[in-house]
């Protein structure tokens, strides 16, 4: 709150102390908007967004073009941050598939300039479940002011508002109590008609590890064994040693991935993350190309045969 008011005032100070250099029309042919944040992707928790430009006076007059009532986003607003240079918009949260736009006048309406803006699609990123056993989904463009809904394995279902990136299953029908226990499900939100992908969670599944393969130190691909919540790779991330390596493909059970080289024989961390769940343990590397670490190649039994069967000789000509 404090902070809040000292930005208020330091605004209001600057705005008041730093004198325009551009009082009328006339005297501004440098007149410019910095057009980088045209075309602006908002959260749908709202967005305040910064644009730069040179002379545009005190003031300016945003005109929000609405395409959409005030609840699924309209009412944008512009203002000037720093006389001459600074702009700040401000777009409410909402949700919708329409493009909006603001045309802001600048200089007693001898210059314009338009920004054009629509909201980020929806991105389902993990689940958790919550103490009361209710299903969140976690993610992105979920609607923060209207009740959203998951389609889950084609069924639509109720769920919260967005809190923090996340909503909860609030239907009276809870498909969770029906689903089979490690089966597939895929989820898909619709937020006011922006669809996300669709991504394949194993619900009911702890993110673990099983057993642990021994890597070769020049690098190379391996496969894990454990438990992995979900088939969407992109929603996994493994490290080895510090280094994020690619996933090739996983499913519940096995993850297969491509990952670095290291110098030195020995143990590494590893570590998986699935939103906010994390594992971590150690991994092995070897060198394969060093055989007898491994067990005794067909050459090494045929050198053991050799000095087994000398020796018997030798032991042979003593006797004699
Ligand atoms: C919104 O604008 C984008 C590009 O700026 C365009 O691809 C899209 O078709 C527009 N959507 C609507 C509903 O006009
Ligand atoms: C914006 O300014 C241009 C000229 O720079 C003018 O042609 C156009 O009509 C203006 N747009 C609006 C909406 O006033
Ligand atoms: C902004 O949207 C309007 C209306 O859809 C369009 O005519 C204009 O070209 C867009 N501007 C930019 C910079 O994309
Ligand atoms: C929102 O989520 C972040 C990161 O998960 C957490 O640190 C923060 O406390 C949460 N805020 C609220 C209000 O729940
Ligand atoms: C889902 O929400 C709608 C209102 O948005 C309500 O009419 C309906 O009864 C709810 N369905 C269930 C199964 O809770
Ligand atoms: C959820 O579904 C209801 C009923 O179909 C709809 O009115 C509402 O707009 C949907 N919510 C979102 C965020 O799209
Ligand atoms: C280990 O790497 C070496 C060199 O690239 C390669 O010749 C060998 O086949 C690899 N071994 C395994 C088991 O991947
Ligand atoms: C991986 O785990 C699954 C399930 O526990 C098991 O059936 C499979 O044999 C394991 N594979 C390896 C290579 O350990
Ligand atoms: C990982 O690779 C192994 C061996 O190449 C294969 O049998 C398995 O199906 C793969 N797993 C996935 C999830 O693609």
């Amino acid at each position: 709150m404090i902070k809040l008011l000292i930005s208020i005032l330091i605004i209001y100070l600057i705005n008041n102390l730093v004198e325009s250099s551009c009082s009328d029309f006339e005297n501004c042919p440098t007149f410019f908007i910095d057009s980088s944040n045209d075309n602006i992707v908002a959260n749908t928790y709202g967005s305040v967004i910064t644009v730069n430009g040179v002379d545009f006076g005190t003031d300016v007059i945003g005109e929000t073009i609405i395409v959409e009532n005030n609840i699924n986003g309209g009412g944008a607003s512009v203002k000037v941050l720093v006389p001459d240079s600074k702009l700040e918009i401000d777009i409410p949260a909402g949700q919708s598939n329409k493009n909006f736009t603001i045309i802001a006048y600048f200089l007693n309406y001898n210059y314009n300039h338009t920004f054009n803006y629509t909201y980020e699609k929806p991105i389902v990123s993990s689940f958790t479940f919550k103490e009361s056993g209710d299903l969140s989904i976690i993610g992105k463009g979920f609607s923060y002011k209207i009740d959203n809904n998951i389609t889950l394995n084609g069924q639509v279902y109720n769920a919260s508002k967005a809190i923090n990136g996340s909503i909860t299953l609030t239907d009276s029908i809870n498909p969770t109590k029906y689903l089979d226990q490690g089966g597939k499900f895929e989820i898909i939100i619709n937020v006011a008609g922006q669809i996300s992908e669709p991504v394949t969670f194993y619900l009911f599944e702890q993110l673990s590890l099983k057993t642990t393969p021994k890597l070769n130190i020049t690098g190379g691909k391996s496969t894990l064994n454990g438990s992995f919540k979900t088939s969407s790779t992109n929603l996994l991330k493994l490290k080895i040693n510090g280094i994020i390596c690619e996933i090739e493909s996983v499913n519940s059970n096995n993850l297969n991935f491509t990952y670095p080289s290291v110098t030195k024989i020995g143990k590494y961390p590893i570590t998986i993350s699935f939103g906010d769940d994390l594992i971590s343990s150690e991994i092995e590397y070897i060198n394969f190309k060093d055989d007898s670490d491994e067990r005794p190649s067909n050459s090494n039994v045929l050198s053991l045969s050799f000095i087994l069967i000398s020796s018997l000789l030798f032991i042979q000509k003593l006797l004699i």
